[in-house]
Formats: structure tokens, sequence, C-alpha cells
């Protein structure tokens, strides 16, 4: 029996992963993340529906189609978590547990990545801690969710 279905909705320049800035953000591609992530999720009898998009108007539209169907969701902005009122609008209307993760430690970065527009709509946030962090949020929704 599934638990249900956890989103994982990554953001621009997410698809470079393995490629971009690896002193940053490592040699792990997304498709890398995906695997762990349906791993991690499977063991908790959690399906994964993972997707990626340069676009802010189809980050929004699968923050919505989450919304109507997942269990929980997980989302990685990108820079549009610094910029978007859009994504956080968006996240306002959904009622599933929802976790904010970002490979990097942003508050150790350039102070314009300090604010994310994001975190007050999301149950919590994870940074820092590279692809760990998407099976970390996985583990904090699991909780979420149980408790509801
Ligand atoms: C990021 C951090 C953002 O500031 C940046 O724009 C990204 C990746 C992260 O996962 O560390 O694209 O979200």
């Amino acid at each position: 029996m599934t638990s249900g279905i956890i989103h994982i909705i990554n953001g621009p320049n997410l698809n470079k992963l393995g490629q971009r800035e690896p002193d940053i953000y490592g040699h792990t591609t997304l498709a890398d993340i995906e695997a762990l992530c349906t791993a991690h999720a499977a063991t908790h009898n959690f399906t994964t529906h993972f997707t990626q998009s340069n676009e802010e108007g189809a980050l929004i539209t699968a923050l919505q189609e989450a919304g109507d169907s997942a269990a929980g969701l997980i989302l990685n902005g990108g820079a549009y978590t610094h910029t978007s009122v859009a994504l956080y609008d968006a996240l306002k209307m959904v009622t599933i547990p929802s976790v904010e993760v970002h490979l990097s430690n942003i508050f150790a970065r350039e102070p314009f990545r300090h604010h994310s527009y994001i975190s007050p709509a999301v149950l919590g946030v994870i940074c820092g801690f590279g692809a760990m962090g998407y099976t970390m949020a996985i583990d904090a929704l699991r909780q979420a969710i149980k408790e509801e």
C-alpha cells in the first residue's frame, strides 16, 4: 500500500547540476537526486513525482497540480526563491505540507540569496546539505503527513 505521492519540484538551472558551479553544487546530477529521492521515498511507501523547469509559470502550474493531488511537496525554487511573489502566492494556496530545499547554504552566500519569498509559506527550510537535503525533506514530510 502506498502512503501517497510526494511532488519534488525544481526550478531554473537545476537541470545543469553536475556541470553547474561544481565547487558550490558538487558533481551530483539532478537525475542522481531523482533516483535518491525515489529510492528513499519507496522505503517509506511513498512514490515521487519529480519535475524541473526553467520557467516560473511552469513551476506555478506544477505547484497547483501538487496541491490538488499530492500528499506533500518539496520545492527547490532556485533563483526564483529570491524574486518570485508568484511562487509565494502559489504555495499559499497549497494546503499539503511543503518543504523548501536548497543544496547550498544560501545564508553563507551573497546577501541577495539571504531572503526567500517562499519560506513564510512552507512548513520548513533545509539548506546547505547538498542532495541529502532532499531526503531530509522527505523524512520531514513523512512525519508531517503522519501527524495530520
Ligand atoms: C539554490 C540556491 C539559489 O540561490 C540558486 O539561485 C540556485 C540553487 C540551491 O539549491 O542551493 O539556483 O536553490
